[in-house]
């Protein structure tokens, strides 16, 4: 039930290629992840968005209602750039009611508490991505994997991919950090901590609006002070992504979570431009 890719860019990319014409329509989220928008573009497909509410979150009915009149579904969970996630019940209800493939990116899934893992047995339609490149630090190495119904991964595997879909070193070093793993997996409890202490602190600003994420980074919107916030951080050697407007909010930016001493480091940042 298992296939792999260069990364799971090129599997969502090829299941794009693949499975879709000009007519397919996909329903995902405004915003959601941006090469998979991209390539939508690319291929003419149609892509139906449901947008984020000002709180950065989506209603599962939206996408319920929705799904009657597309062909496929596409979520990132947690979502780039908002680490919004679902609930898997809410996940459940909407793979249970639309009968064609629902696509659940988990590429920042090891740093949330729930998964859709152990929904592929039961329901045939879902196709579950996930990546070495975020959890375990590799996205160089260029391994992603999918994990479906095994009539789909067998096409996928034996007609879709290339032939040789990884090279010997990716394949050596994936299977080196799988093995390692369980040392892996402390580091997620220390990025879910360090995540909890940088939006507590950020929320102790009446200047920015904090949203809570499922993964190991955290949007906020800085309300027109992005660019001021954003060029204060560069000074100081510290490089956060520049959102700009999203859903209802204006100046949104996205902190990744690093080390202890680097969280420090742009806390003070803020507080110094703030206080
Ligand atoms: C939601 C999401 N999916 C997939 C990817 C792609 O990861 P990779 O191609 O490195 O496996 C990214 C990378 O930013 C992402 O944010």
């Amino acid at each position: 039930m298992i296939s792999v890719g260069n990364g799971s860019d090129q599997i969502l990319d090829l299941i794009l290629a693949n499975l879709c014409t000009k007519s397919t329509k996909i329903l995902t989220s405004e915003p959601t992840f941006g090469f998979f928008e991209e390539r939508c573009k690319l291929y003419s497909i149609n892509q139906i968005k449901i947008p984020f509410s000002k709180n950065m979150d989506l209603r599962i009915e939206d996408f319920i209602k929705k799904a009657k009149s597309v062909d496929m579904i596409y979520l990132d969970s947690p979502n780039n750039p908002t680490g919004f996630q679902f609930s898997n019940k809410d996940l459940e209800k909407l793979i249970k009611s639309f009968s064609g493939p629902v696509i659940i990116d988990e590429a920042y899934g090891e740093f949330s508490n729930s998964s859709v893992l152990r929904l592929v047995k039961k329901y045939p339609n879902l196709i579950l991505v996930k990546t070495l490149s975020k959890a375990f630090g590799l996205a160089g190495l260029r391994v992603g994997y999918m994990i479906a119904d095994k009539k789909f991964t067998e096409i996928f595997s034996n007609v879709i991919q290339y032939p040789y879909p990884l090279n010997t070193i990716a394949i050596e070093c994936g299977i080196l950090a799988l093995e390692k793993s369980k040392q892996i997996t402390s580091i997620f409890e220390n990025i879910k901590k360090q995540r909890t202490r940088v939006i507590q602190n950020l929320k102790k600003y009446d200047a920015f609006d904090v949203f809570d994420s499922n993964a190991n980074f955290v949007l906020f919107d800085a309300k027109g002070a992005d660019t001021r916030v954003y060029n204060a951080l560069i000074e100081q050697g510290i490089s956060i992504r520049k959102l700009g407007k999203l859903a209802s909010h204006k100046g949104c930016l996205r902190v990744t979570i690093g080390t202890s001493d680097m969280n420090s480091k742009f806390l003070l940042a803020i507080r110094d431009l703030l206080e």
